[in-house]
Order: structure tokens, then sequence, then C-alpha cells
């Protein structure tokens, strides 16, 4: 593909290619990418039966950290982590602008996988990744985050994408409804959610709500109640077709099927039934679909190598000790279960260990959280090199 695309440039660049095709609307590279990918991708059922697209964002995070390691089995066993299939994280507006370099280079045959993040008053019940749009702004989420998102998309219809909604924010308005800042964000998260389901609702995409993981919406008492919030949104959008059902475990640390579970003995086990993900996806999914919405989910294993860190479930920055997990696979072994991907890009930091940034959150400080570590989403080196040590399988 890359040589087609440049036979393209040179082609352009001396003026002989005719009249544009019906399909060009965009730059030279998008028509490369939408002549290579020939045909109209309408993706139903599990989407990743495709190869999820190693992104250029990840991989360029994970060469520089190869070339800071001077171990050299190390940074040969590192370097395997920049060809895995991430998902890429639109967190900003900003952030926007690195969708369409990917998205031309997509192999026809593989799955593009982004995040859809920033929502106003996003991470409502902790302070690590707060966003950059106040609660109650859905105008410029709207107009400004989702709207040139779907503009983009819709110039690559030969793509096939996988997006996962808003991370942690609709589990947070089930668990979190009393806090405040939880309150001010309410109805902009299920409103900005049913809004980017309608928008995003395009053939070549298929849509995973967020839905936290087993130690979150797994307890007994929270099980009905998250069904019914993230149905209630599904259904408020209209049902989109392009929406599967949920994620789960996103940038969590939860094992996916060991038993007894790594907190089955805690005090407080007997009051919730999934102490893995497996047990919470095969348990929530048919909730959800009692409740109206499609109970498919896909889960997050990029940094659950290594049980028995946390001491207690609800720990989730930073863990220290934390190796990378199973590769992404459509492989589970479950019929609720589409696929295990790595959602979280492991390396970027959950948040910052600072006490005296705006952004710290205790968590960060915790016994269990690696310290020292930067702002949520930029690079730990010392953090990433753990990872690779202790991934599961080896790299
Ligand atoms: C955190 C950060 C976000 C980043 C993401 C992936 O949620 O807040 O900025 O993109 O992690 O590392």
């Amino acid at each position: 593909m890359k040589g087609l695309y440049t036979a393209l440039l040179a082609t352009a660049a001396t003026g002989v290619l005719a009249a544009p095709s019906p399909v060009e609307n965009g730059p030279i590279t998008a028509r490369a990418a939408a002549a290579a990918c020939a045909t109209p991708v309408t993706l139903s059922g599990n989407p990743f039966t495709r190869k999820i697209y190693a992104n250029k964002e990840y991989k360029k995070e994970v060469d520089a950290a190869v070339a800071a390691i001077s171990d050299s089995s190390l940074s040969a066993a590192a370097a395997k982590v920049g060809d895995v299939g991430t998902f890429l994280w639109i967190d900003t507006r900003a952030r926007i602008s690195v969708i369409e370099d990917n998205l031309k280079d997509v192999p026809c045959d593989q799955l593009a996988a982004f995040v859809i993040y920033d929502l106003p008053g996003r991470d409502c019940a902790a302070k690590a990744s707060n966003g950059e749009l106040a609660a109650g702004d859905l105008t410029t989420y709207k107009t400004e985050y989702i709207d040139p998102i779907v503009k983009i998309f819709k110039k690559y219809p030969n793509t096939a994408i996988a997006l996962v909604i808003e991370p942690d924010s609709l589990p947070n308005l089930v668990t979190n409804k009393d806090l405040q800042t939880c309150k001010d964000s309410a109805t902009g998260y299920r409103e900005g959610v049913a809004y980017a389901l309608k928008s995003l609702n395009l053939p070549n995409i298929i849509m995973y709500i967020d839905a936290g993981h087993g130690g979150w919406l797994g307890w007994n008492d929270n099980l009905k109640p998250g069904a019914q919030e993230l149905a209630d949104v599904y259904k408020k959008a209209g049902s989109p077709k392009q929406v599967r059902g949920v994620s789960t475990n996103v940038a969590g640390w939860n094992a996916w099927d060991l038993s007894p579970g790594e907190f089955s003995k805690a005090t407080d086990a007997q009051w919730n039934k999934c102490q893995n993900e497996k047990i919470y996806v095969e348990t929530f999914g048919p909730l959800l679909k009692a409740a109206g919405m499609p109970g498919q989910a896909i889960v997050d294993t990029g940094r659950n190598a290594v049980q028995g860190l946390r001491k207690e479930w609800g720990d989730w920055c930073n863990v220290n000790g934390a190796g990378f997990g199973v590769r992404p696979t459509s492989t589970t072994g479950s019929s609720y279960a589409d696929a295990f991907v790595w959602v979280k890009p492991g390396g970027e930091s959950d948040g910052t260990s600072d006490t005296g940034a705006t952004r710290y959150d205790s968590y960060c400080g915790k016994d269990d959280a690696f310290k020292p570590a930067p702002e949520a989403g930029t690079w730990n080196q010392e953090y990433f090199e753990m990872l690779v040590k202790n991934a599961k399988p080896a790299f």
C-alpha cells in the first residue's frame, strides 16, 4: 500500500493524474488510501476477526523508549511492543489532528481503533484525567469534538474502525452519583454519549460503550442499575445499529478468568459475584440485553499479566509490578467476549504522583502505585520497561 501511495503522489505532482474520482474529497493521501481499499466496508458481527492496526502514535512512543534502553535483550523485547495493535485515544480537540494520518495508512483487511474521550466534566470522580471541557459545555463537545471526528471518518468509508466510547463516564453516574462533580456532569455525559453514538453510527464503524469492570459495576447491587444506565443512553441515541456492546477493564488490572478471583477472599467478596472479567461480561451481557441493548464485550488485557499487586480492588493508578498481558485476539473462549484488546497504551501514565499538581489524585500516591509518575497520558519510561519485563506471555 505504501508503494501505491507513493506512486499516486508522484503522478499527482507531475500533473498527469486526470479528473478526481467521486470518492475524492480529501488530500491526495486520503485518495490514495481510498483507491487502495476499493470497496466500502459494512461491519456487522465481531469486527476483531480483523487484526488491529498498530497506530503510529504508540509506535513513535515505543520506538523512542526502545532507543533509551541500553540492555540489548530488553530493548529487543521492547521493540516488539510497537507492533501490537492498540487503541489511539482522542483525548482533546487538538488530538483529532492525528486521526487522518493514521487512517490513511490502515491496510484494507485491518481495523483502526480509537477511544472517544473528551466529555465535558470528564473523570468526575477522580482528578487525574480531568479533561479540557467544563461540565455543561456540551455544545463544544458536539461541534468541536464529535462533529469534526465524524467528518474525518466519513472520508474513509472503506476503512474498518472500532471505537470505545467515553471510558468511566456512565459507570460514574451509577456509583458516584452523590458526588457534586458527577451530579454536575450527569446530563452532559448522557447527552454527550448519546450524541456520539448517534453521530458515529456509520457502516464501517463498530462501537462499544464503556462499562467499567467487574470491581465496579460488577457489585451485585450495581449490575442492574448499570445495565439500565447504559441501555437508557443507547436508546436515547436511537438504538444505533453499530453499537455492539461494551468495553470492560479499560486501563484496568483485572484478570480475565483467574479463579478464585484476586479479591475473592476480601471481606466484602460476598457482595460481588463478578470476581473476574469473564464472569462480569457473562453476567452483565445478558442484563444489557434484558434492558434492551446488545451485550457483547471487549476486554482490555493490556496490563493485567501480574495479579496480586493491588491492596484494594479500587486501586487504579499506575499499579506497581504490572506487566503487559495477553495480546489482542478474538479467540476468547466466551461467546460474550468479542476480543481481548489493548485499550490503554501501556507506558502512558494513569496520573501524576506529584502531590502539588492540579490533577494529583491520592490514588496515584498510594503504596501500591508506581512513583514517580508523570501526568496522565504522558510517557513513563521506567513503567514501560517494567511492563515489558513482566509481560505474560513474554515478548
Ligand atoms: C488517561 C489520560 C488521557 C490518555 C489516556 C491514555 O486517561 O487522561 O489523556 O490519553 O489515559 O493513556
